[in-house]
């Protein structure tokens, strides 16, 4: 296994700080263990040596597969159930009766394999059920290509499964080789795209609703509250911002309105 030199560490965690937020200060351990062995083992005889080669890897792919490395795409069905709550008994309804267009813009920032999306796409099925004309696609994105890959297949083992209700499971996936798929109605309505959330926000309309959930808690405070303002500045007035619950955000130095643990509103 190869170990990484100090001098290695730290400009592999400026890099990934500089061009994706994510602080790897107290990782060198976690990236050792994820890099080490699978380097030495395609002959990379330093860590600086990889880099040279993920910098000068035109593709983007090496780099992509460094991100699938780094990042830890932990999630699951149902994460968080308080909010998907709030979301179907008093944010849904509030869009209903206000969104004139009937054209709804929600996003799952930092989706990994689709869960959270999911999730909300059947919770708008169940909704918007008989009401005509509504645009309920929801834009999904995240920066490693591993997740959405997997979160596009829209296929999930029959343990993960079980974490929702089986009412769900019977009306909105069938089963399949390595468990269930979700039907058509469902990942037709999910736009996964590759994002870093560290870039513009060039979006040609604001969101009603962004989920940006148990992604910020890799970024330190300041990454954190210029990626909150810039979420502000694309939400539409009147909607919500849900964040991971344990991610605090300091209510006196953001925009948003705190309406309860872990979900703000733009007043
Ligand atoms: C732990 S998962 C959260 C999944 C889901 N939102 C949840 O709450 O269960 C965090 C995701 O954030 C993504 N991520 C981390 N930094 C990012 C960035 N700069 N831009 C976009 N996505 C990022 C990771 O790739 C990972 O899939």
């Amino acid at each position: 296994m190869l170990t990484i030199k100090q001098e290695e560490f730290e400009e592999l965690k400026q890099f990934i700080y500089k061009n994706y937020g994510i602080d790897l200060t107290k990782k060198k351990h976690l990236i050792e263990g994820r890099l080490g062995n699978s380097l030495a083992a395609r002959g990379f005889s330093s860590f600086r040596e990889y880099f040279e080669y993920v910098y000068n890897d035109k593709s983007g792919a090496e780099l992509s597969e460094l991100l699938n490395r780094l990042t830890t795409n932990h999630t699951y069905f149902m994460r968080e159930n308080a909010h998907f709550e709030y979301y179907k008994n008093t944010v849904l309804p509030e869009l209903f009766n206000t969104v004139s267009d009937k054209s709804l813009g929600i996003w799952s920032a930092g989706c990994s394999t689709g869960e959270e999306p999911s999730t909300l796409a059947m919770l708008n099925d169940e909704f918007f059920y008989g009401k005509i004309g509504w645009d309920t696609r929801i834009l999904a994105t995240d920066i490693s290509d591993r997740v959405l890959e997997i979160a596009k297949k829209g296929v999930y083992s029959a343990e993960a499964v079980e974490k929702f209700p089986q009412e769900y499971r019977k009306k909105y996936m069938k089963p399949c080789e390595n468990g269930y798929m979700f039907l058509d109605r469902i990942r037709d309505n999910i736009i996964y795209k590759k994002f870093n959330l560290m870039d513009e926000f060039r979006f040609k309309r604001k969101f009603h609703v962004i989920f940006c959930r148990n992604v910020m808690i890799y970024f330190d405070s300041k990454t954190k509250l210029e990626l909150v303002n810039k979420f502000y500045e694309v939400t539409e007035k009147g909607g919500y911002l849900f964040i991971g619950h344990s991610e605090y955000l300091d209510k006196d130095a953001i925009e948003y309105d705190y309406v309860m643990p872990a979900v703000y509103k733009k007043g």
